[in-house]
């Protein structure tokens, strides 16, 4: 069996070969042409030649994959295959919308697929793994990356995770068409401070435990993913690369996880920068003791590991598990039996953009959109209405692909422009022009213009002869992501001054925010009458977008991540303390508040709109031998077929950890034809009703809890049960 066979490799193995399983390097050569003679390019390739490395990142396609493949396989002494890993985020040449506009949709099926087809591409060049899903939670929206997420919510999280990893890993992951999933990163990336990357995270053991983790226990126990990455941050003084806690005690230990663990890039030598490490080669002995079983570029292994074994300092035990663990996954993933089996067929890579992954990447892009605002039902366009398309982002056939967007071609997405056309939109205001204004507003990547107006006369003019305007504005593509944190997290650049010029001349404006984030719109909630948050919607963004504005599509998708006030509101989440003093209290000052500000965000957490309308009546609970059932009628009121996320919260109004106002724990999402009526209903275990409490424990506690029913965290359809021992 596999165990034995890794057994017996181990006993062959030296200990460089050893360490060699532990290195991952990243290619930034062509690995097709001639080696490079000399300098670093051509010792990584001697070094995989030698059996001194593991793995590889950012080695794409068949015949890349292939000529490093074969260096390992056929040059080395004991020709262990490499893993080939990648960053395949939102797919990998069909580019589906950012993780947390997938999260918007709250599909678990489409989000299944929508990963399911990037492994599938990814596989077809030749890849075995995927550094995704990134299961961080976070309540901070100036945090670039939390485009990567699901966001602020861990039950929502770990569903979302759970179907990432096994659209990525899928039923054998064997197969030639599925890939290894890492959960990352661990832990508490989502909180670092200010929302500054890479920044310190300090949580106590209640949010660590009941909001953090819970999306990598989730992937573990119901998808059993097979790697994880740790992070770049210290959690409360402790680099996540170090933390042994983490790793070994709950990780590998506690939830016996037995795949293996990733370092982060350089994160294994940037403990010397957190003031942790003295040396490189404390590092490294820091590392491999707390269970970060691979180094990804930061050499710390190559270059001391051996040193720290052969002196006795590290035990050659723990080098031997971590080794065990990667070659664990390499069997499971079929590349001791054929490390060709990625890049074998020249056929695989035709499957690369097929329309049937368009049309999945179409059907999510529509589900992802969230309607925030619709006054007067000024959306649907009407027919015959005469529209103004007008934006910095109207005419971006790149800025939808958003970051992390794998090996997807630069300006290869519908553009809202061209959906409108596809759509048979009668807009006005066209192409030339909208990119004019674009430009004014988007220098690249992450640096604004402020000062360039130059489109602003001609939108105006437009606004002024159309019936309605839809002015598409927001981040550029790369304006969240990784190292894009933000401190003001309104319009970038004059958008906001574009988009009160164009309101001023024709009040019937529809505002389209593509954005990798939450923004603030709070000048736009209280002036313009609809306003459509889209996100980066990946490849097919603009005929989405024209089927959720002309009707075609009745929007559907709901908030997974609250939108605040201001940036002084965050962070701001709905799953929040009541604290001691909850008010409101009328003309009082003490009680815990903003003199100028409400508490709420602007738009809650699962907040969404639909042309049609829900009712919600008859919220029963029935509780049965410890089993709470709880169920509801849901009817739609209006007159347009429309999906709706009915949402179950909870609350726990007294126990012996304060517990959250409220706490998302089921949802299902269901078609409504007009006046169809529907039950739903949830169960409701100790899973759902109990939490850690501050020393890690999970327990489930007796006593009254409440029970919210409705189409966001704000629903007011109550009732309560209590739980007795009986
Ligand atoms: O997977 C990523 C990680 O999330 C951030 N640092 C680099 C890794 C590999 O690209």
């Amino acid at each position: 069996d596999v165990e034995r066979q890794i057994d017996a490799l181990l006993a062959e193995m030296t200990l460089e070969e050893k360490i060699g399983q532990l290195t991952q390097y990243s290619s930034f050569w062509d690995a097709t042409g001639p080696a490079p003679q000399g300098g670093e390019q051509e010792e990584k390739f001697d070094q995989v030649r030698d059996g001194r490395v593991g793995s590889m990142l950012n080695v794409v396609g068949r015949d890349e994959v292939r000529a490093v493949q074969e260096l390992a396989v056929e040059d080395s002494r004991l020709g262990i295959p490499l893993i080939f890993g990648y960053d395949v985020v939102h797919g990998h040449k069909t580019i589906f919308p950012i993780p947390l506009a997938e999260a918007a949709s709250w599909d678990l099926d489409l989000i299944e697929q929508s990963a399911r087809i990037a492994a599938i591409e990814a596989a077809a060049q030749g890849l075995n793994w995927t550094f995704a899903p990134m299961v961080d939670i976070s309540r901070d929206p100036r945090w670039g990356r939390v485009m990567e997420g699901a966001g602020e919510d861990p039950y929502l999280g770990s569903r979302v995770a759970v179907a990432r990893v096994n659209g990525f890993q899928g039923d054998d992951l064997s197969a030639d068409d599925t890939i290894a999933a890492t959960i990352k990163h661990l832990a508490g990336y989502g909180f670092s401070e200010g929302g500054r990357d890479y920044n310190t995270v300090d949580v106590g053991s209640v949010t660590l435990h009941n909001i953090i983790l819970p999306p990598f226990k989730a992937a573990i126990d119901e998808a059993n993913v097979r790697t994880a990455m740790n992070s770049f941050n210290t959690l409360n003084g402790v680099p996540a690369t170090g933390d042994s806690y983490l790793q070994r005690d709950l990780l590998k230990g506690a939830w016996g996880f037995d795949g293996f663990i990733v370092s982060d890039w350089g994160s294994g030598r940037e403990m010397i920068d957190h003031g942790f490490a003295a040396s490189e080669r404390d590092a490294a002995e820091l590392a491999i003791e707390a269970g970060s079983d691979m180094d990804m570029e930061s050499y710390v292994y190559r270059d001391h590991l051996a040193d720290l074994v052969e002196s006795g300092d590290v035990d050659i035990a723990l080098v031997d598990d971590a080794v065990r663990r990667v070659l664990r996954v390499k069997h499971e993933l079929g590349l001791f039996a054929d490390p060709y089996r990625y890049v074998d067929d020249p056929a695989q890579e035709d499957i690369l953009m097929a329309p049937a992954h368009r049309a999945i990447a179409l059907e999510v892009a529509k589900d992802s959109i969230v309607l925030l605002k619709n006054e007067d039902s000024l959306l649907p366009l009407k027919q015959g209405e005469k529209i103004a398309l007008i934006g910095a982002l109207a005419a971006d056939k790149d800025t939808p692909l958003g970051n992390w967007r794998a090996a997807g071609e630069s300006d290869t997405a519908v553009s809202v422009v061209e959906g409108f056309e596809a759509a048979g939109v009668d807009f006005t205001y066209r192409e030339g022009a909208a990119v004019q204004v674009g430009e004014a507003g988007f220098p690249q990547p992450v640096v604004v213009n402020t000062s360039d107006r130059s489109g602003f006369d001609a939108a105006v003019a437009a606004a002024r002869k159309a019936d309605k305007v839809v002015l598409v504005l927001g981040e550029d593509g790369l304006q969240s992501g990784e190292g894009r944190s933000r401190s003001d997290i309104g319009l970038p650049g004059v958008q906001q001054e574009l988009l009160e010029a164009v309101h001023a001349a024709n009040p019937a404006t529809v505002l389209v925010v593509m954005s990798g984030r939450p923004l603030i719109l709070d000048w736009a909630d209280a002036n313009i009458p609809a306003i459509v948050q889209a996100w980066h919607l990946g490849h097919e963004s603009g005929h989405a977008i024209a089927s959720v504005v002309t009707g075609a599509h009745n929007p559907g998708g709901k908030l997974p991540m609250s939108f605040p006030r201001s940036v002084g509101q965050i962070p701001v989440y709905y799953n929040y303390l009541n604290t001691g003093r909850p008010g409101p209290l009328e003309n009082e000052v003490f009680w815990s508040h903003y003199n100028d500000l409400p508490n709420t965000p602007l738009y809650p957490f699962g907040h969404g709109l639909s042309y049609t309308g829900f009712a919600y009546s008859e919220l029963e609970i029935v509780q049965n031998a410890g089993a709470v059932t709880v169920s509801v009628m849901v009817e739609n009121t209006g007159e347009m077929a429309g999906e709706e996320v009915v949402q179950l919260y909870l609350r726990d109004p007294v126990a012996s950890v304060a517990r959250p106002v409220r706490e998302l724990k089921g949802f299902e999402k269901v078609m409504l034809v007009p006046g169809e009526i529907t039950q739903v209903t949830f169960e409701l275990s100790g899973a759902e009703l109990g939490f850690y409490d501050q020393h890690g424990n999970f327990t489930v506690e007796y006593g009254a809890f409440e029970v919210y029913v409705g189409g966001s965290s704000m629903a007011d359809l109550g009732a309560s049960f209590t739980r007795t021992g009986d």
